[in-house]
């Protein structure tokens, strides 16, 4: 990017008045006056304006991504295993909005909007979750009811969720549960709970946001529309 362009997008400026400043000496880089006003901002080169340390502010991306499992939701693993961010075709860095276990498939949210991740986040204002569950076992009517109405996941009881069991063969029960409130590993807690290990989990819905028709490890971007209903709610 041209020089007087970022100092345009850091909102110091117009560019004409960046060239002005650049004219006058007092834009600097990497410590030294810049005196070529077509000068390329480089990756790592430090700017100055009136001795002022500047970073272009960053345009807002938002991605909706089909997480497979496999994948850890961080930009980085110690472990070295795959994260969530590789999957995201989109030089800006972003970063997942809460979290799904690496066994969990599913609906996540990865931007640069750090307002709208600490919102999104925030205990008081949880959007409802939607989670497709394959459980160990056959789930009864009674067992969903207690699921709906709150279980003890270990020194805390859910709050009302809403489940609907759709079917089952021998051996596992496929459901869908809503919950509107997060703690860790809470839909795997909670079907251990009544006696159903989840063998799978998939997340395919958060507030009116669905996973659809977007394949596994797909992303696309979210809507205005969708952006705008995530900023509202
Ligand atoms: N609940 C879980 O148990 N795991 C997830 O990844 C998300 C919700």
């Amino acid at each position: 990017m041209r020089i007087n362009q970022y100092i345009a997008a850091a909102g110091i400026t117009s560019r004409r008045k960046a060239d002005e400043m650049i004219g006058e000496g007092r834009v600097r880089v990497n410590g030294q006056v810049l005196e070529n006003p077509g000068y390329h901002v480089q990756d790592g080169d430090v700017i100055e304006v009136d001795g002022n340390k500047i970073t272009p502010a960053q345009k807002k991306v938002y991605y909706l991504l089909n997480k497979p499992t496999g994948y850890v939701t961080s930009t980085a693993d110690k472990e070295g295993r795959p994260v969530v961010t590789e999957l995201v075709p989109d030089s800006t860095r972003v970063f997942p909005v809460g979290r799904l276990d690496y066994n969990t498939s599913g609906l996540l949210i990865l931007t640069n909007d750090g307002e709208l991740s600490n919102k999104l986040m925030h205990p008081s204002g949880e959007f409802p979750k939607k989670y497709l569950v394959r459980a160990a076992g056959i789930v009864t009517l009674a067992e969903a009811k207690m699921l709906e109405k709150g279980v003890d996941i270990g020194g805390f009881v859910t709050s009302p969720a809403e489940v609907h069991l759709i079917k089952h063969d021998r051996n596992s029960t496929l459901a869908e549960i809503t919950i509107h409130e997060g703690k860790n590993r809470q839909v795997r807690r909670m079907f251990k709970a009544v006696g159903h290990p989840v063998l799978e989990l998939c997340r395919t819905g958060l507030g009116n946001l669905t996973i659809g028709k977007l394949a596994i490890g797909q992303c696309r971007k979210l809507s205005p529309a969708e952006i705008d209903y995530l900023k509202r709610v």
